[in-house]
């Protein structure tokens, strides 16, 4: 099929939570150290939202942000679409209490579950709709507040997540330049790898469930680890070799933020040296479907990416899903 247009990024935007917990904050809470969390995951520090800061208020902020960087108006969307693993409610989904507070009357607005791999979803969706043109101007946002659903008590995860959002305003762009390639997969066979195993159908909430902290982020974080090295490679030279393109092209590499070690073994295996590999992660922490979003829009705000930079985005998380979009960055 001859194509005709390609999504490319309009504008970027970010919102993180003020209060920043540091590694030395958390020692006091749990049995760590500053040493183990930096040599062991590159985060020394992460953002921890406010009891009236939820994944929708951080998200709209976001989005408000990438609005105003795209010069679109929120009337003009066709579509929102909120990648999430912490939305404000079970249902409805975030993308429409995001949608209502920034007035985006247009917009069909829906969330998309695929945890650290959500915005890389996301965009390969949106670009999807831009391409046939059944839509025109798509947000996609990556919103979560992690800090409300970690275990406080298990050292082993509580390190390493914190609160954020991110948002990018996709429209038609020239074929050559945009959205150029996604790849994504799924492996429900590690469902439980990561997981929240409590609050859905499938346990409900009961006082049993809430003592045992069920309700709370559950992961094995060593075969999540393991799963991680490996993929995060393969699917980027996937996309790459979609996009007709191979390491040596690209300009920048934003992978998500969950471990240094994890995205040091990505790059290397792209053979990409430090200076094209982003990490704000030391910030931050992991902040799942919020991290690449955040990332791509320090970048540019730093003046890191200019026009017809090659950027590789890529993702890993709970499902397993997993995931890369190459983008030929086309604003000015
Ligand atoms: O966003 C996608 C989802 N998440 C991820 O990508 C996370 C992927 N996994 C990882 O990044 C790493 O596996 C972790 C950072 C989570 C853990 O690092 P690791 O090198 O795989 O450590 P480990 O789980 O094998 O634990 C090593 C030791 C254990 O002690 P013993 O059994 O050797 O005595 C843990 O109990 O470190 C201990 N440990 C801690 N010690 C101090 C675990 N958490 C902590 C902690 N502080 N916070």
């Amino acid at each position: 099929m001859q194509r005709s247009v390609n999504a490319g990024i309009l504008g970027v935007g970010m919102a993180v939570p003020e209060r920043v917990m540091t590694n030395a904050d958390l020692e006091k809470i749990v049995d760590t150290t500053d040493e183990w969390i930096r040599t062991r995951t590159g985060i020394r520090e992460r953002r921890i939202s406010s009891p009236d800061e939820t994944s929708s208020t951080l998200g709209a902020e976001a989005s408000r942000r990438a609005l105003a960087h795209a010069r679109v108006p929120a009337e003009e969307l066709d579509m929102i679409i909120c990648a999430t693993a912490t939305g404000d409610y079970i249902w409805p989904a975030t993308a429409c209490l995001i949608q209502q507070a920034i007035g985006a009357k247009r917009a069909t607005a829906y969330d998309i579950t695929a945890a650290c791999s959500g915005f890389v979803y996301g965009l390969a969706t949106a670009s999807a709709y831009i391409q046939s043109g059944q839509a025109r101007r798509v947000l996609v946002v990556g919103a979560e507040t992690l800090s409300k659903m970690v275990n406080w008590e298990d050292r082993a995860t509580c390190v390493l997540f914190g609160d954020g959002a991110g948002a990018a305003v996709l429209g038609p762009c020239a074929p050559d330049e945009g959205v150029l390639s996604s790849a994504t997969g799924s492996d429900g066979g590690g469902f439980e790898m990561i997981i929240l195993p409590a609050g859905g159908t499938k346990i409900p909430i009961t006082p049993e469930v809430l003592e045992q902290k069920l309700n709370r982020i559950f992961m094995r974080g060593s075969e999540v680890y393991k799963f991680a090295v490996k993929i995060m490679g393969d699917v980027c030279l996937d996309a790459l070799c979609k996009a007709n393109l191979t390491p040596a092209d690209v300009s920048l590499f934003i992978p998500h933020q969950a471990n240094t070690r994890i995205i040091e073994a990505a790059a290397s295996r792209m053979g990409l040296p430090p200076e094209k590999v982003f990490i704000n992660l030391d910030r931050y922490g992991n902040t799942s479907a919020a991290s690449i979003p955040i990332g791509l829009t320090e970048a540019v705000t730093e003046g890191r990416v200019k026009r017809g930079d090659v950027l590789v985005f890529v993702g890993f998380g709970a499902g397993l899903t997993w995931g890369a979009n190459v983008v030929r960055w086309s604003r000015d």
